[in-house]
């Protein structure tokens, strides 16, 4: 689907000196070479990154340092992740895990525009991302429930900013995402996908914007939330990792077949895409009383939906009535959500069968369902690893 990453040519910008300042790099100027259009990924290693050792170290214009994974790793963890064209890489200090296209994307990035009034939903992955969006797209467009534009796909009138990354799979080589390639079409006509789908889409994209987002908060521009609103929310680690394993299942971008207990272990060691899953939810709780970021659990919204969405109500400065703020419950709730259809309505992205007996996009959408799923030798070890990792960080998940 990408074009070739190999480009040689240098580019008369490739050397940029930029100040990376507020929160994590104070008053620290770096040299920053853009290496995927220098060429300097030329030649990575089709299907696993197994030349390890092979290229020097890249920085991100953030300043993060780009690993690719080595042999050894693959050997272990290849389950879900040897689909991947450029491979695997860690992006350190911290260790996110992503396909070896992101840094490429994450560096696009840095130069989206952000408003004052775009809003971002930033999720780790299955934590009622979805969800949020809608919400929040009903709240802003159609609290009236009248408006046209809500037929239209969910990922079409909000697209996932971090998306662009996973379309590397050889797996989904043929399939190009039809919705996704219409609107990019249409909105970016003359631009290269190689230079990111969703991302150019976001970039133009007039007017208010909700932008999906599953990277963490360190990987987007420092000043973020100086500019735009984000509304981050986080689901506890048990219902979300079981909803993570599904989409690892039946998203053919990774096709996983191995057990849920294996899967676990792996979201454990900070071993699957989106990982590691402590820094992404500490990053925004240790932010939640900026003025900007808007902190809620998942368990929340099941528990009291009107309550929270009074919040985001305030939050976005929305205005809406009890009347319109019933409307946004009843047109998101899951069972409306789900009569609707998912939000990728490229049916070739994903494991037909298993899609459909898992339950698709709009699983079962409870509080609790680890239960019915965890060995009690497994709870114990995911109880231990909360307990390890939840440390004095204030946060405390429900899990009933
Ligand atoms: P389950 O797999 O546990 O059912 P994301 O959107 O971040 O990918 O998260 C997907 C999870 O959110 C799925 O969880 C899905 O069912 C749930 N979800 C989606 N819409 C929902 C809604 N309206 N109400 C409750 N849960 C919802």
């Amino acid at each position: 689907m990408h074009g070739s990453f190999n480009s040689s040519k240098l580019y008369q910008e490739d050397l940029l000196i930029q100040q990376i300042g507020k929160s994590y790099h104070q008053s620290l100027t770096i040299l920053i070479t853009d290496p995927w259009r220098a060429g300097a990924f030329e030649g990575f290693p089709e299907t696993g990154a197994k030349k390890e050792g092979k290229m020097s170290k890249q920085r991100l214009l953030t300043g993060h340092e780009v690993e690719p994974m080595s042999e050894e790793w693959f050997t272990k963890k290849a389950q879900g992740h040897s689909t991947f064209t450029h491979g695997i890489v860690r992006i350190l200090p911290d260790g996110w895990l992503y396909p070896g296209t992101t840094p490429r994307f994450l560096d696009r990035i840095q130069s989206v525009k952000f408003r004052n009034d775009d809003v971002i939903v930033l999720t780790f992955p299955k934590s009622g991302t979805t969800w949020m969006q809608e919400i929040i797209w009903t709240m802003l467009f159609n609290p009236n429930l009248d408006n046209p534009q809500a037929t239209q796909p969910l990922l079409v009138r909000s697209a996932d900013i971090s998306s662009d990354m996973l379309f590397d799979s050889v797996n989904i080589q043929d399939v190009n995402p039809e919705s996704l390639y219409a609107t990019f079409n249409k909105m970016c006509p003359g631009k290269s996908v190689d230079d990111g789908v969703a991302v150019q889409c976001v970039d133009a994209t007039p007017g208010q914007r909700v932008i999906k987002c599953h990277y963490p908060l360190e990987l987007m521009p420092p000043d973020l939330l100086d500019k735009t609103k984000v509304v981050y929310v986080a689901r506890n680690p048990k219902d979300m990792v079981l909803s993570f394993y599904h989409f690892y299942k039946v998203i053919k971008v990774f096709d996983y077949k191995d057990s849920l207990d294996s899967f676990i272990k792996l979201f454990m060691e900070n071993d699957l895409v989106y990982c590691p899953f402590w820094p992404h939810i500490k990053q925004a709780w240790q932010k939640r009383n900026h003025p900007n970021l808007h902190f809620v659990f998942y368990e929340d919204l099941k528990a009291d939906i009107q309550g929270e969405l009074r919040k985001i109500n305030q939050f976005l400065s929305t205005g809406l009535t009890e009347q319109q703020l019933k409307n946004v419950v009843q047109h998101t709730s899951f069972s409306s959500m789900k009569s609707r259809g998912d939000p990728i309505p490229d049916k070739g992205l994903f494991n037909k069968e298993l899609h459909q007996s898992s339950g698709g996009y709009f699983r079962k959408g409870v509080t609790g369902d680890w239960k019915n799923h965890f060995s009690p030798e497994l709870n114990q070890e995911m109880d231990k690893w909360i307990k390890d990792n939840i440390g004095d960080s204030g946060i405390r998940f429900k899990m009933d």
